[in-house]
């Protein structure tokens, strides 16, 4: 497992499931994925597809903010309560969240400026692969594990479909296709069935800011 061997997490259990571990881990996969892509863009900027990348940069600080969000007020108070063991390892993800949060203010003011000065985007995008790389392995070592036992999807209302489909279409893409089918396999048919759409959104979304979808057959929470 993580930390002993330094490998990357699975996405899915010994058994061959998914679990809410994998449903977390996907979108750290996402987050891993979408900076290298940030960081490859930017390196080769020569003012092309910037306001794609600037809405591409509202939707990442969205989405990494709706993720923290999430954590604190859900996942951590939860595990606060059954493993009082794991109080000060909680503490220094809480500390890692107040750090990065800082980080995606400087990115809105950086990407609004992209095309007339990139290197600030490049140094927070390179900041942000650091301290979200030290904070996903330490959370993978210290919570996923609780998760692993976790299979019941929490029950979504009608209206939430559409934007959990998009969350998903963006944090299954480029994961290996045994993934995404265990993955499916957890989440309620009605969100099942918006995903095809969802997913041609995507993609075309993707080939707009990086000029290709994302492909790969990644099964851990580190692209592959
Ligand atoms: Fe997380
Ligand atoms: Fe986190």
């Amino acid at each position: 497992m993580k930390g002993e061997t330094d490998m990357p997490t699975p996405l899915l259990n010994d058994d061959g499931t998914a679990s809410m571990a994998t449903m977390f881990m996907s979108s750290h996969y996402g987050f891993r994925r979408d900076l290298a892509a940030f960081a490859r863009a930017l390196d080769g900027f020569t003012g092309e597809r910037g306001d794609a990348l600037r809405k591409e940069w509202a939707e990442f600080h969205a989405a990494l903010h709706g993720h923290h969000t999430v954590e604190d007020t859900t996942l951590f108070p939860d595990l606060r309560g059954r493993h009082p063991e794991l109080g000060t390892a909680i503490d220094e993800l809480d500390e890692h969240h107040r750090a990065i949060d800082p980080l995606l203010a400087r990115g809105d003011a950086a990407f609004a400026n992209l095309n007339a000065d990139v290197a600030p985007a490049r140094e927070v995008i390179g900041r942000l692969i650091d301290l979200i790389a030290t904070h996903l392995d330490a959370e993978e070592r210290v919570v996923i594990p609780q998760l692993r036992g976790a299979k019941q999807f929490p029950q979504l209302p009608e209206a939430a479909m559409a934007e959990y489909a998009k969350g998903f279409a963006w944090s299954t893409a480029g994961l290996a296709g045994a993934v995404v089918a265990q993955i499916e396999a957890m989440l309620p048919p009605a969100l099942v069935a918006a995903l095809p759409a969802a997913r041609e959104a995507f993609a075309a979304r993707c080939i707009r800011v990086w000029g290709q979808a994302h492909t790969g057959s990644s099964v851990t929470s580190v692209p592959a």
